[in-house]
């Protein structure tokens, strides 16, 4: 009893530490790149996650849908293998959405996979498929809940707040003690309480307690260790993951036909490894647990760039030039990647970069780029005409140093005509 004590407030503790979030955090910031999966009862409708309060569905009209969710044994996987090959090395699974229906097995509730139609456990097939192609394993847990008697009522009657908490807290601490280890919490809508109403503090030492490696999120109203730009790529100081549907729903919606493109994708990836944040793009699989086929098929198209250039996108760092009106940049030490989004034909250039280049390649290909540099640009030249590599072509740049662009200086000092 008192080792476990103080096991709890070391550990506590060190969850704040800067260098143990450092080495928590390390894998994360490597890995750029990881899917988040949206899977539910409203899966069953088809028409968005947010279906139950959207159309005002009771909540006894609703639950019928977990006697009609029977998904195929093992999807999981499928969404695993896509996962791997589309260069992603982590994935998030709603465990519990807002509707309150648990794809794990909680002694806490009825309303829970083992329980209803599926008959099995789907956070345990989830994570044994996420393992099994070597992806970190994150947990998406709401906060909010429309099906528990006490999700509203907690906000203006202790009672039920004491009891509600109760249920989270205990819900959170099955599902870091029953599925081995697991690499990200991560929390949504807090709505109705605060910090303090959800026992926040106390909620973050428990995770810890449970799981020393692990990351959180910030979205039980603390700050964890990252923050969550949602549907924008928005830097920021602190770590950062921007989240991000492929078409406008994050559940299933039969009727969304709003997709992006396979290089806004891969255009989005590249803008979170430039500013060093994270992407987590988002599939909706149906009912049954296949992925949409316009999913897949973007996902396969950007799988296949990564297979190529990757290594533009990994383990990057802060990256000095940014963009130019057709490229953006990434780094990697002295090795800086111009991903040209509109290919420029014959010569690419780069103006005001300050340090001495000593090779340059096409990614994709290996093939050598020639250039000339002066003090004021360098020039890529004898670039094909059409860009040789789809959706976006990448030049690997070697550098003498660190990349350094001054644009002022090409401003100021690039010699003039005589007046
Ligand atoms: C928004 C949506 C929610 C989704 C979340 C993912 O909060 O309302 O449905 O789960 O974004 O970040």
């Amino acid at each position: 009893m008192v080792a476990a004590a103080t096991a709890l407030s070391s550990t506590a503790s060190a969850a704040g530490d800067a260098s143990d979030r450092e080495r928590r955090m390390k894998w994360w910031h490597e890995a750029r790149f990881g899917m988040f999966i949206h899977w539910g009862l409203y899966s069953v409708l088809g028409r968005h996650e947010w279906v139950m309060e959207n159309e005002g569905i009771p909540v006894a009209e609703y639950e019928q849908l977990a006697k009609r969710f029977k998904p195929k044994p093992n999807a999981a996987r499928d969404w695993a293998r896509l996962a791997k090959q589309a260069g992603q090395k982590y994935m998030v699974m709603t465990t519990k959405h807002h509707e309150g229906f648990c794809h794990f097995d909680s002694k806490l509730t009825g309303y829970c996979a083992p329980k209803q139609g599926p008959g099995r456990d789907l956070v345990k097939e989830y994570v044994e498929a996420a393992r099994g192609e070597g992806m970190r394993v994150g947990f998406y847990y709401s906060l909010m809940d429309w099906h528990h008697p006490d999700g509203a009522r907690c906000l203006t009657d202790e009672a039920a707040r004491r009891r509600f908490v109760d249920y989270i807290h205990g819900q959170i601490r099955e599902l870091l003690t029953n599925y081995g280890k697991i690499d990200i919490l991560w929390y949504d809508v807090a709505w109705p309480l605060d910090a303090k109403g959800w026992e926040s503090e106390k909620m973050n030492q428990m995770v810890f307690q449970l799981q020393p490696d692990i990351i959180v999120n910030n979205r039980n109203k603390l700050e964890g260790d990252f923050t969550t730009p949602e549907q924008t790529i928005t830097a920021s100081d602190r770590a950062w993951e921007s989240c991000m549907t492929m078409n406008d729903s994050w559940g299933y919606n039969r009727n969304d036909d709003h997709w992006k493109d396979a290089k806004t994708v891969v255009r989005n990836l590249i803008a979170c490894s430039r500013d060093t944040g994270n992407y987590l793009l988002n599939i909706g699989p149906k009912a049954d647990g296949s992925i949409p086929e316009e999913s897949v098929r973007i996902m396969t198209a950007v799988g296949k760039w990564m297979d190529r250039n990757g290594k533009a996108i990994y383990q990057t760092e802060k990256c000095q030039p940014r963009r130019s009106a057709f490229a953006s940049f990434t780094r990697n030490g002295n090795t800086l990647y111009m991903h040209n989004y509109f290919w420029p034909g014959e010569t690419a250039a780069i103006g005001g970069l300050m340090t001495k280049v000593r090779s340059a390649k096409l990614l994709a290909s290996g093939k050598e780029v020639k250039f000339e540099q002066d003090q004021f640009r360098v020039r890529f030249t004898g670039l094909p005409e059409k860009a040789p590599d789809d959706p976006v072509t990448t030049i690997a740049i070697e550098l003498d140093g660190e990349p350094r662009q001054d644009t002022d200086f090409v401003r100021k000092e690039r010699p003039r005509l005589k007046a």
